[in-house]
């Protein structure tokens, strides 16, 4: 558990049937195209896929803990192969290494499903998103072309990147 300040706390735990709701909020404050509840649904529901969503625990009103979502990763594993298929932090959350948190635990439990490799895409233009992975071991394997839809109608270009996860996940 990561400590955030002395009375906020950081749970990473696996998305449950339950936090569809909440997964697509979050979902739509990261992205332009937000996911909706059914996209989730049936993402999830592929063999293979999963959630993890962090959750921050602090004291609130007469010092009782509330828990709130405020990131997530979805991930899925096909064999030796694995897509890291979406990964978000909600704005007033950035920069706090939540999102490392995340892209760590979901490499360790694709590798423990069996993967070998973690494929993703990631916008050409998200400098800060490219920095997270490269630090993680993944490497530019091609590009797709207007792959993303921004919110001003603009498409954008996206890398594929890949990672060796055997070079990568602490034991
Ligand atoms: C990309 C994103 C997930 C990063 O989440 P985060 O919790 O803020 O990231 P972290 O704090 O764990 O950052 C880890 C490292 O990534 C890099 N990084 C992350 N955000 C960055 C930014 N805005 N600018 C530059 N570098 C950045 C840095 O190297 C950072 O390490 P540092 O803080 O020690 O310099 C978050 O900005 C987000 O949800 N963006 C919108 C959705 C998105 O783009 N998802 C990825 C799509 S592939």
């Amino acid at each position: 558990m990561l400590q955030l300040r002395r009375e906020a706390r950081l749970t990473i735990r696996p998305v449950g049937p339950f936090d569809l709701g909440r997964l697509s909020k979050l979902h739509k404050a990261c992205f332009d195209e937000g996911w909706s509840r059914a996209d989730l649904a049936h993402l999830l529901s592929l063999p293979g896929s999963f959630g993890l969503v962090v959750r921050l625990q602090e004291a609130g009103f007469a010092g009782i803990e509330q828990a709130r979502g405020v990131g997530f990763a979805l991930c899925r594993v096909v064999r030796d192969e694995s897509e890291l298929l979406s990964l978000g932090v909600v704005p007033e959350q950035r920069r706090r290494r939540i999102a490392v948190q995340l892209l760590e635990a979901g490499m360790a439990r694709c590798f423990a499903g069996g993967a070998r490799v973690m494929f993703l895409e990631v916008a050409v233009d998200n400098a800060g998103a490219r920095a997270l992975y490269e630090a993680h071991g993944f490497e530019r394997v091609g590009v797709r072309a207007d792959y993303y839809l921004r919110a001003d109608g603009n498409r954008v270009d996206a890398y594929t990147m890949r990672c060796d996860l055997d070079r990568f996940v602490r034991g």
